[in-house]
């Protein structure tokens, strides 16, 4: 999803880089299947190339014990340069969607299906590009233990590639937005747009429309992290 911010914010906190020792290609092995072992070693991965040119892997946040599991695409400007997911003006607007629902986001665990930001620079601005399928692919290791470590009863998916990662690559996002689907796991899962689909709307007549379509598909969590 596309964001365009400047470069010239620091990082608040030194970046965690690749431990010296892995291979390009190559992951290193959580001690463990707890978030803290699987967010350690996802700090190191180097599965494919985006995590040369990125700040740092932007691991998913949130309760071990979450009924609830939100993926989006991948860490944005902000979220690269912080270290943590949906921090910058996407997250700010499931923030305010959630918020008017009665929801708390701290309730959720929050997480993308790449976790490294993937960008190419113009001057000063680093230009969000789509990842690749063999970079969605690598990095789906990472994906797939934190919902076995999870274990959620509902998967949230924000956008096209999200809810490809989860239903699958023929998943028609804008026509099967907004309902339930059962996975063959048996938990539940629906899809909706990305939130910077709402910001990329040229006028508000349009931004209005797309921000009322997020809420009504978001209102299916109604009741799941209540305030
Ligand atoms: N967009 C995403 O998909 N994830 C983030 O964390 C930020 C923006």
């Amino acid at each position: 999803m596309a964001t365009r911010k400047p470069t010239s914010r620091k990082p608040a906190k030194p970046p965690r880089k690749p431990a010296r020792g892995v291979r390009e290609g190559e992951a290193p092995e959580p001690v463990d299947d707890s978030l803290a072992a699987l967010r350690e070693a996802a700090a190191g991965c180097k599965r494919c190339p985006l995590w040369k040119p990125a700040t740092q892997t932007v691991f998913g946040e949130g309760p071990q014990n979450a009924r609830v599991l939100v993926v989006g695409e991948q860490p944005g400007d902000a979220e690269d340069l912080s270290g943590h997911p949906f921090v910058g003006p996407a997250g700010k607007l499931l923030d305010r969607a959630l918020d008017e629902l009665g929801i708390d986001r701290k309730r959720f665990y929050v997480t993308n299906a790449v976790k490294h930001f993937k960008f190419e620079r113009r001057g000063k601005v680093r230009l969000h590009r789509s990842p690749a399928a063999s970079e969605r692919n690598a990095c789906r290791i990472w994906f797939d233990r934190e919902l076995a470590t999870v274990r959620p009863d509902v998967i949230v998916c924000l956008g096209a590639i999200a809810a490809r990662s989860v239903f699958g690559s023929r998943f028609a996002l804008m026509r099967e937005r907004g309902r339930w689907h059962e996975l063959p796991d048996g938990r539940r899962a629906f899809a909706t747009v990305h939130p910077s689909y709402v910001l990329r709307q040229r006028n508000d007549e349009d931004r209005h429309a797309a921000y009322a379509g997020l809420l009504e598909d978001l209102s299916l969590l109604r009741g799941l992290g209540r305030k």
